[in-house]
C-alpha cells in the first residue's frame, strides 16, 4: 500500500499501525469540541476545548470501526457511546471484535454489567451461539 505524504484516512492510519507492530487498534477517542454560553457569551469549558464523548459521537465512530477493519486484519476495539447491547452489535458487525464503555459508565456504574447480560439475552433470542461471529458481519 502506498501512503501519500499526509496520511490521513482511518484506513491507511490504521494500515500503518499494522505494519508498525499493532497487535490490536482501537477507536475512537473523543472529539474536540465547543460550547458557549448564549446569554453570557462565555465559553461553557474553561479550556475552551474538551473532549466530546458519549451516544451524540457513535455514528461518527461506528463508521471509523468500519473503516479501520477493512484495512486491516488485527483485531479493533470499538468505543464512542455504547451504553446498550444494541450498540456493542452494531460496533461488532461495522468489524470490532471486542468493544470498551466510557461515559455510560459515569451515569450508570452498573452499565457494562447490564449490557453483557442484554447481550446473552439478544444472542440467546436469535440463536447467535458465538457473539464473535458478529464481527464484521454487516450485510451491505
Ligand atoms: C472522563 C473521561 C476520561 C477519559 N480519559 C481518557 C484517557 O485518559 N486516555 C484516553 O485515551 N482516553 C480517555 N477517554 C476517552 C475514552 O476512553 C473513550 O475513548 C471516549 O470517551 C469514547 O467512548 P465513550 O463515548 O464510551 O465514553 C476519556 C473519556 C472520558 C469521558
Amino acid at each position: 500500500m502506498k501512503l501519500s505524504p499526509n496520511v490521513t484516512s482511518i484506513g491507511q492510519m490504521a494500515h500503518v499501525a499494522q505494519e508498525a507492530g499493532a497487535d490490536a487498534i482501537s477507536l475512537v477517542n473523543t472529539f474536540v469540541a465547543m460550547s458557549i454560553d448564549v446569554v453570557t457569551r462565555k465559553p461553557r469549558i474553561a479550556n475552551l476545548t474538551a473532549g466530546l464523548s458519549g451516544p451524540a459521537i457513535k455514528p461518527i465512530a461506528v463508521r471509523m470501526v468500519y473503516e479501520a477493519s477493512k484495512s486491516v486484519q488485527i483485531p479493533i476495539i470499538g468505543m464512542g457511546g455504547i451504553s446498550t447491547a444494541t450498540d456493542v452489535i452494531e460496533y461488532m458487525l461495522a468489524g470490532a471484535s471486542a468493544v470498551q464503555v466510557g461515559t455510560a459508565s459515569y451515569w450508570d456504574p452498573r452499565a457494562t454489567e447490564k449490557i453483557v447480560a442484554e447481550l446473552t439475552r439478544w444472542c440467546a433470542e436469535r440463536e447467535v451461539p458465538r457473539i464473535a461471529e458478529l464481527t464484521g458481519a454487516m450485510q451491505v
